[in-house]
Order: structure tokens, then C-alpha cells, then sequence
């Protein structure tokens, strides 16, 4: 099997963007070449239920029939991944990472094309994040090969599970954990890798229209040093509580700002923010830069990227609650939007919070830049538009 693909593993991703390498290199397209063994057995959803599921998938309630496991052990490294049922329970109730959470996901969707064709969107970019994410829990990274070979062998199994409708998709959700039965706490000597895929619709029910946000005054999600570049499952568990308090205040979602000087904005729930200053073409976008303690989006990556080719300056930068308050006021700040792979582009209308003041954003509406932004990235996941900059990966 071949390595991981970044050399810098064990460097927070700030410093690998400071050092001027970008985190997600275009590396030359990966071909998967993992062997993954089928025993997956009969499939079991009769075609009338899988299309009365596709139909109204809503998000991560329903699994296709299969999933792709393999095994860790401290003594013998991985096993070759295999295809079996995905009604296969296993762990016991020792099982380490439900005690001490060693534990970490990775998600990422696959496209139907109007051409009948299955694609994936950068996926060596969740191969990479998720070995980074290995690192900082004391797991072992699983190869860049296994993790796309675990993806192509799937979606292939359950292709029937990729609904033609541009609006749904295969929501690809990896994953590794402590699966030793032991209550030492210490790196587990087993560990499990599984991808698990749902067909899925909108990710916000209410489609593309804004989102109110609460900002988290009370509860810190990222400190320095801690494990907020990470997607571990620990992360979500302690910002269940803010999330409470957000639907508590009327709030969509919860914006969290930093653990030090507790006045630069960070991230959103499971999403990364981007802020528009000014109008039309002289419109400048910043996104909060890596500080170690937010998640290094994928979708906020590609955006950087595709806003210039669009013709915006797009930077990374620090930016308090005030100036986003003050700025929005004086109208420098015409626009916000959130992003991620689940709900890709999102407005941000509304803000509220307890110490901060609450104010709206765009008088509540999307932002013209927002929806450009969205459509151009939209367009290139589901091949309206023509992948430029190589990000597709042909599955079928
Ligand atoms: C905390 C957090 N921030 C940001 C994101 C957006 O990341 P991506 O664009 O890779 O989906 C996610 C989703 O994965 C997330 O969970």
C-alpha cells in the first residue's frame, strides 16, 4: 500500500500554510488501487424501498446496503479493506473510543452526472485530512490508497444509491476509531477504519435561504493546542450544548470564536465563514485564516480558489465580532456565507448573541457574490461547468 500523502503530518496545518505550501496540494489524480475483497452478500433493500428512500433521503437518516471496514492492530498494521453488509454490528461495550473518544470521521459526497457517470469532489483532499487527524488523536493513518480504493469499491457496490436528482448526492462518511476492548487509557492496539455512505438531499431543509447564527460567548469549542484542526468526534460532542443554546435563542446555527482573547470569529457549527467586503467585481472576500483551532475545510479551500478565478481578491485573515458587526453597519461588509461539503454554500442573514448586539445581514437575504460563489461551485461538482482545476474523480 503507499504512504501518506503529506509529508508535514505531524506540523499543525497553519504551519504548512504558513510555510507556503498549501494544504491540499493538486497532487496528480490518485488512482485507487487498493484490492478490496466483496462480502457483501445479496444486496437487501428491494428496489421500490431504495426509490421511495431517494425520494425524500433528507440527511445521514438512511445507509446504503454495504460498507468497506478494515483492521488496525499494533502488531500487524492494516488489513486489506472488505466489503461486507452494512447491517454488521460489532464492538463491545469495553470498545476504547466509546470511553475516551479516540475517534475521527471524514465526509465527502458522490455526484451523478447527467452523463450517467459517479464522481467524487478532491477526495485525496479527505484522504489528507484524515491522516492529519489520525496523527493528533494517536491513531494510525490509514493510506491514501486504502482510502480511495475503500470509496471506489463502495460507490461502485451501491452505485444504485446515487440518485440522478443535481440537488441529492451519496454523502461519504469515513471513519476510524479505538476499537480495542480495553479501558487502559491509552492509544488502542485495534483500530477499525469504516466508510459508511447515505444518499442524502439538502443539508438545511429550507434550501438556499439564510441561516440566523448565535455566537457562543459562554462555551469554547478550539483551544491553542488542542484539537480544533482536527475532525474528531470529541469536537462535536462539546458543541452539542452551544448548538442547545443557539435553537434556544431562535438561532439556526452556533458561531464559535477564539479561546484566548475571545473576539475573533473562528468557524460555524460544521461549516467555515467567509466575509464579503464591497460590491461587484471590486469585491474582496476574507475567510478566518488556520490558527490551528478551526477545521481546514475543503469547500473553504476550494473557494479561495475558485473566488480569484473569478476575478475577487480572496484572502485569509483575523477578523473580530466587532469589525463583522461595525462593518456590516457601515456597509463594508455586504455579504456573509458559510461552507461545507454537507450543506455547500449557505447566506448568513442573521446574527445574535448574548455580549455582541445582533444584527442583519444583506436585509436577510442571499448575497448576489454568495449565490455566484455557489453556482460556480455547485456547477463543478455536478458537471455543469468545466473542473478547471482537476477536483473531480471519476468513479463510474
Ligand atoms: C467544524 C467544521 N468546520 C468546517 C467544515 C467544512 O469542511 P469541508 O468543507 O471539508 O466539508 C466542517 C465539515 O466537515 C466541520 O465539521
Amino acid at each position: 500500500m503507499s504512504q501518506n500523502i503529506h509529508a508535514n503530518l505531524d506540523v499543525p496545518a497553519a504551519q504548512v500554510v504558513a510555510s507556503g505550501q498549501t494544504l491540499y496540494p493538486a497532487v496528480e489524480r490518485i488512482s485507487a488501487v487498493a484490492g478490496i475483497a466483496n462480502n457483501g452478500g445479496a444486496e437487501s433493500t428491494s428496489a421500490a424501498d431504495r426509490d421511495a428512500i431517494l425520494a425524500e433521503p433528507g440527511f445521514g437518516k438512511y445507509f446504503t446496503d454495504h460498507v468497506v471496514r478494515a483492521t488496525w492492530n499494533k502488531d500487524s498494521g492494516w488489513t486489506g479493506g472488505e466489503l461486507i453488509s452494512s447491517k454488521t454490528s460489532s464492538g463491545g461495550f469495553a470498545t476504547q473510543a466509546l470511553h475516551y473518544g479516540q475517534s475521527i470521521f471524514e465526509g465527502l459526497k458522490a455526484y451523478r452526472h447527467a452523463d450517467g457517470g459517479i464522481y467524487t469532489f478532491r477526495p485525496e483532499a479527505n484522504a489528507l485530512r484524515f491522516q492529519r487527524s489520525a496523527y493528533r488523536l494517536a491513531l494510525p493513518p490509514v493510506p491514501t490508497d486504502l482510502f480511495l480504493g475503500s470509496i471506489e469499491a463502495l460507490v461502485r457496490e451501491d452505485q444504485d444509491w446515487v440518485s440522478g436528482d443535481p440537488d441529492k448526492s451519496l454523502y461519504l462518511r469515513p471513519f476510524e476509531y479505538g476499537s480495542e476492548d480495553a479501558l487502559g487509557v491509552r492509544p488502542a492496539f485495534d483500530v477499525t477504519y469504516v466508510l459508511l455512505a447515505s444518499p442524502v438531499g439538502a443539508y438545511f431543509p429550507q434550501g438556499v435561504k439564510p441561516v440566523s447564527v448565535w455566537i457562543s460567548d459562554d462555551y469554547v469549542r478550539a483551544a491553542p493546542g488542542g484539537t480544533g484542526e482536527a475532525k474528531c468526534a470529541g469536537n462535536y460532542a462539546a458543541s452539542l450544548i452551544a448548538q442547545q443554546e443557539a435553537s434556544a435563542n431562535g438561532c439556526d446555527q452556533v458561531v464559535w470564536i477564539d479561546a484566548t482573547e475571545r473576539k475573533y470569529i473562528e468557524e460555524m457549527g460544521g461549516m467555515n465563514l467567509f466575509f464579503v467586503y464591497g460590491e461587484g467585481d471590486n469585491a474582496r472576500l476574507v475567510t478566518p485564516e488556520l490558527t490551528g483551532t478551526l477545521l481546514p475545510g475543503v469547500t473553504r479551500d476550494s473557494i479561495l480558489t475558485l473566488a480569484r478565478d473569478l476575478g475577487y481578491t480572496a484572502e485569509e485573515g483575523r477578523i473580530t465580532i466587532a469589525e463583522w458587526r461595525e462593518g456590516v453597519a457601515s456597509g463594508a461588509i455586504t455579504e456573509t456565507f458559510a461552507c461545507g461539503t454537507a450543506a455547500v454554500v449557505t447566506p448568513v442573514g442573521r446574527v445574535d448573541s448574548k455580549n455582541s448586539g445582533t444584527w442583519e445581514i444583506s436585509g436577510g437575504q442571499p448575497g448576489e457574490i454568495t449565490m455566484k460563489i455557489r453556482s460556480a461551485l455547485v456547477d463543478i461538482q455536478t458537471g455543469t461547468r468545466e473542473d478547471t482545476h482537476n477536483w473531480l474523480h471519476r468513479i463510474l
